[in-house]
């Protein structure tokens, strides 16, 4: 407590250090409603921080000009031992809520509104306020000529909690108004947390948890956070939480008969509250009967999602203040306004079990099993756990309950476990170091987040990607087999593994959905055709991952045999060029899978050949170690020949031009590629000038 010293006579400062504190404040409150509340501010943050300091300074040197509506004092007070009642001269009145999705909420509304008033089909559409129904908690700001003396929390509606300190802290509401504000005035709104600051929020609870800290924990949702800073003792607690706040009604106000405004619409009151410095949602709209009440709550519904904050439905409310003085009340609701819900997108469930699915390129997405429940307008039975890491960030075990969380169309998340609630010895979630689904191992490659199953060429889970790799035309090339007919056969189990595709019989062919007999054996013959091939191809053909067609045509020239290949160490792999320790190491657990030697053997029986050469070593090629972009259309050769013959020479075909390229081939109607290359000063030249590098004897 200061203590007053009545006799003392402080000479007063200057009238020019009065002045200096006065418009330093002015101009703090400008840029800070600039930039909290209309988000666009014109000064830097540096400038902002030095004027702030510089009030600071003024104000140190001269405590008798501070005043409780300096910028300065938003944080300042002392925790509390508890928060002192306030009887709300007028009450916090709650809303009837509509829960039905879709129209008949906003239409059943119109209907009561038009009832009441006595209208008739003839009379013209009533004028509605469409709002956005913000999920956060109701307060009410009290200003005395113009400085904020009280915030209250709705408590029962009747007597609320003075949380004015903490209040104090959201930038976004003003400590002071205009001049043109009434005497008295109490604005009504609601305090909520954008979702970034949430996130950042638990990121930091996470943080304090991670390092040992006791009695931290992460917050529910946004709402739970800030009504929890709302209702901190210790201000600078408060002051940590960043709220927010959007205003949206009245609760006392000086009447007209003693100077104060008089509005006739709710939506000039509530541009009136936006002119005084209160953040006023832009999503505010009027409306013309229950059509476009209908239209915003579509509009709102899909623009949901993208709002940086969370709502839980819009709110609709009869326009004209004459019209909702006349409707009044029942039982603490208005009958001028009602809340048109939105289907809730988090809810409590359990979780069943936490299953390990395999997908079609043979990662391993760990998946939370979970008792189904009816969130963001679907039932939810399974939500993703992404991976290893997001499993054990999130630490979700068998039989815990969690929040999970479905907003539009994204894919349901578990967005947190309630820690409290875990059964005793509940195991932590391991990857498993097998494939699922076929039993292979299962491995983590450095530097990737993924598991991924090994077996290619055996497991189900993968059966279709792999048969469309080795069928595609820079593989084996089955021409006609596209990823139509590879779904359906593998669906109706025609084939189950590659070696079956060569197998296959016309009766078996002919049986599938539109497959006509002429079709069937036009497959059968590029069947037959693509047993003859070479072993590039075919070791491509195999999908083994990090082996592209150019580390393919390496490998094979450099051991000339497949069984070399297979039974290479790693040592002997590296000794390819191209081949580095991630590719060896993919080669190796490749063939070190019995299934997947079984497959190549199968192969071979089933007819696959290729011609086979001694291990070669490395004749003088023109083009290596150069890397060519191709662009544009040649006049005589395709891509694929023109890269084909590039890789043969040992240059590399890359996809985009950067400074490392060497040359780039531009044909005719090069574009952005060619441009880039003329940028960056590269060598440009045509077909001619490929082939005559290619024919060059040295690179
Ligand atoms: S108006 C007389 N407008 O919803 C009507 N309330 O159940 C008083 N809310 O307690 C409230 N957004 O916390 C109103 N645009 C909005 C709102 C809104 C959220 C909350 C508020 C209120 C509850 C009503």
């Amino acid at each position: 407590m200061a203590t007053l010293d009545l006799f003392a006579q402080p000479s007063p400062p200057p009238a020019s250090i009065a002045e200096q504190v006065s418009d330093l404040r002015a101009a703090l409150h400008e840029h800070a409603h600039r930039y909290y509340v209309l988000d666009e501010p014109s000064i830097p943050d540096s400038e902002y921080d030095r004027l702030f300091k510089e009030l600071q300074a003024l104000e140190a040197a001269h405590p008798e000009l501070l005043t409780s509506d300096s910028p300065t004092q938003r944080v300042g007070g002392k925790p509390l031992d508890q928060f002192a009642s306030v009887r709300h001269k007028v009450p916090m009145l709650s809303i009837r809520t509509e829960t039905d999705t879709e129209a008949s909420g906003a239409q059943n509304f119109d209907t009561r509104v038009r009832k009441e008033l006595g209208l008739t089909p003839a009379d013209p559409p009533v004028e509605y306020v469409a709002e956005l129904k913000f999920d956060g908690l109701a307060m009410s700001l009290r200003y005395e000529h113009g400085v904020l003396v009280q915030a209250a929390t709705r408590g029962d509606g009747e007597v609320g909690e003075d949380v004015t300190q903490n209040i104090r802290t959201i930038n976004q509401i003003p400590l002071r108004l205009p001049a043109d504000a009434p005497p008295v005035i109490e604005v009504r709104g609601e305090v909520y947390m954008r979702r970034a600051d949430f996130e950042a929020l638990n990121e930091k609870q996470r943080e304090k948890i991670a390092q040992g800290a006791k009695g931290e924990k992460t917050f529910v949702n946004p709402r739970n956070a800030a009504a929890g800073g709302v209702r901190q003792l210790d201000p600078a607690i408060a002051a940590q939480r960043r709220l927010s706040f959007f205003a949206y009604g009245l609760g006392e106000i000086t009447p007209p008969e003693q100077g104060g405004p008089s509005f006739n619409t709710h939506y000039e009151l509530l541009k009136t509250l936006e002119s005084w410095g209160f953040p006023v949602a832009a999503q505010v709209g009027r409306a013309q009967g229950a059509t476009e009440l209908i239209a915003f709550h579509q509009r709102m519904g899909a623009a949901r999602d993208s709002l940086p904050y969370d709502i839980d439905g819009v709110v609709y409310k009869v326009n004209s203040l004459a019209l909702q003085r006349q409707m009044g009340f029942v039982t603490r609701e208005p009958r001028w306004a009602v809340a048109h819900k939105y289907p809730a997108q988090e809810q409590l469930t359990t979780v069943l079990a936490i299953d390990v699915q395999v997908g079609r390129t043979g990662k391993l997405t760990p998946v939370a099993k979970l008792a189904p429940v009816f969130v963001g307008g679907v039932t939810v039975t399974n939500a993703t756990l992404h991976n290893e890491d997001e499993a054990r960030r999130k630490d979700v075990r068998v039989g815990d309950t969690v929040i999970v969380r479905r907003a539009g169309d994204v894919i349901p998340e578990v967005v947190s476990v309630l820690l409290d609630k875990r059964v005793a010895d509940a195991p932590q979630f391991t990857m498993p170091r097998q494939c699922p689904v076929c039993g292979s191992a299962a491995v983590r490659e450095e530097g990737e987040a993924d598991y991924r199953c090994t077996g290619g060429l055996f497991c189900g889970a993968q059966r279709k990607e792999a048969i469309l790799h080795f069928a595609h035309r820079r593989a084996v090339e089955v021409e006609g087999l596209g990823d139509k007919l590879v779904e359906q056969m593998v669906d109706a189990n025609v084939i189950r593994t590659l070696p079956d595709l060569y197998k296959l019989g016309f009766t078996a062919l002919a049986s599938l959905d539109r497959m006509a007999d002429k079709s069937a054996n036009k497959l059968l013959e590029a069947l037959e055709k693509s047993k003859q091939t070479t072993l590039p191809r075919f070791l491509f053909g195999l999908g083994i991952r990090h082996v592209g067609e150019a580390t393919a045509k390496e490998l094979a020239r450099h051991f000339g045999k497949l069984d070399a290949i297979m039974d290479a160490t790693e040592e002997q792999l590296l000794e390819v060029s191209d081949v580095g320790p991630i590719v060896a190491q993919s080669l190796r657990t490749f063939f070190e899978q019995p299934h997947n030697r079984e497959v190549v053997e199968q192969l071979r029986a089933c007819g696959v050949t290729w011609e086979e050469g001694e291990p070669a070593a490395r004749a003088p090629q023109p083009l290596s170690g150069k890397t060519l972009v191709i662009t544009g259309t040649l006049p005589s050769l395709s891509r694929d020949e023109a890269k084909d013959m590039v890789e043969a020479a040992g240059g590399k075909v890359a996809g985009s031009v950067s400074k490392k390229t060497d040359y780039v081939v531009a044909g005719a109607e090069a574009g952005s590629k060619l441009l880039k290359a003329q940028e960056l000063g590269l060598a440009i030249i045509d077909e001619a000038g490929l082939l005559a590098l290619l024919t060059s004897s040295s690179g």
